[in-house]
């Protein structure tokens, strides 16, 4: 009778083993891809949550900060750079897409986490948004506070990243950040606030989701092509085009467009007034500066809205195009991306209305 209690036992030891190892071979793998920003921060104070410095910590510290990551995914890490992303330029762009395709290609990757400052990760979000060739989850996500700081973010943003980028539900949304328990899609998403931690949000147009205990619970989808859907390849690019922003206000001069004109830019985005209002003497150095061969985007300060054709502009006369409902800094990334492409002003509305 004991021989056989124990044989049994033995045997259920066994089973039991056989099953967690299966458990453990059917997570998701996910490769962190650190950059630097807030989520890898250092305060002086645990009460320090302005006023700190960004880009302290590396990926590896950042991973063993929450060993809750190993029981959603087999997480891999690597410091691609470690930049308070204020500093982030088209060089690290190009860097970073080059990385996520090569990573993506492997086929013992499942998804990838980006860890990265919050003040220019929703451009690094729609720039990869068009750049990335693959379905396979790509999460972007950051903190509001520093790691040091009470009641830090980033580990739980970072647990519901990594858990989000092993989600089947997530295959084929194009590029997300989350934070805050919220799925953001790329195109739509923008920093509201410049502290609080709600502060992603896209204002009209809705995010995506939430992550509920580390459950992805999508409501919606981009009505956009994005990833592997897209025209643009960067893998042969080592610079994108010289493409900067104007800001349009009450008592607007031809001071920034006319140096961003003498630097050589071969594009220009006005982000105008109201529906991308051109004050005269602006309008006029803008047409001016198409009919040299500079491309010229109107967009809009406003933040919400689409900035539409021939509505404060005639732009068939002047040959500008619009961004739609893309904010100025996300039509920059589309403009530089499209004269990639083509120089052809017709072409380059048509991907304004499509991505
Ligand atoms: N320096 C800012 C950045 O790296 C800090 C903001 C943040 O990461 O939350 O984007």
């Amino acid at each position: 009778m004991r021989t056989q209690c124990l044989k049994t036992g033995f045997t259920l030891t066994l089973m039991f083993a056989a099953f967690a190892a299966n458990a453990a071979d059917a997570l998701p793998r996910v490769m962190i891809l650190a950059t630097g920003g807030t989520i890898a921060g250092t305060g002086a104070t645990s009460t320090t949550t302005v006023g700190y410095t960004a880009a302290k910590i590396g990926v590896e510290r950042l991973i063993e900060a929450v060993p809750e990551l190993q029981k959603v995914a087999h997480v891999k890490g690597e410091q691609v750079f470690q930049i308070a992303s204020e500093n982030m330029s088209n060089e690290h762009w190009l860097k970073l897409a080059k990385r996520v395709n090569e990573v993506l290609k492997q086929p013992d990757v499942d998804g990838i986490v980006i860890t990265h400052g919050t003040d220019t990760i929703e451009e690094t979000a729609y720039f990869l948004n068009l750049v990335v060739k693959s379905k396979k989850p790509v999460v972007i996500v950051g903190a509001m506070r520093p790691a040091t700081a009470i009641s830090a973010d980033g580990p739980i943003n970072l647990y519901n990243a990594v858990a989000l980028a092993g989600s089947k539900e997530a295959v084929g949304q194009g590029v997300i950040v989350s934070l805050n328990d919220e799925i953001q899609g790329a195109r739509d998403v923008t920093k509201t606030n410049t502290m609080t931690g709600n502060t992603f949000r896209a204002p009209e147009l809705g995010s995506l989701g939430y992550m509920v205990s580390g459950q992805a619970k999508f409501y919606r989808s981009s009505t956009r092509k994005h990833t592997s859907e897209t025209e643009f390849d960067v893998s042969k690019l080592e610079t994108l085009p010289a493409v900067d922003i104007a800001y349009g206000s009450a008592n607007a001069n031809t001071l920034a467009i006319d140096a961003f004109a003498a630097a050589g830019d071969v594009g220009i985005v006005y982000a105008g007034t109201g529906n991308g209002s051109l004050s005269t003497s602006v309008r006029t150095r803008l047409t001016e500066l198409r009919q040299k061969g500079i491309h010229i985007n109107r967009s809009s300060r406003v933040g919400n809205g689409p900035t539409v054709r021939d509505g404060e502009n005639d732009d068939n006369k002047t040959d500008f195009t619009v961004s739609d409902t893309l904010t100025p800094q996300k039509a920059r990334i589309l403009l530089m991306l499209a004269l990639t492409k083509t120089k052809d002003s017709k072409e380059i509305q048509r991907m304004f209305y499509t991505y």
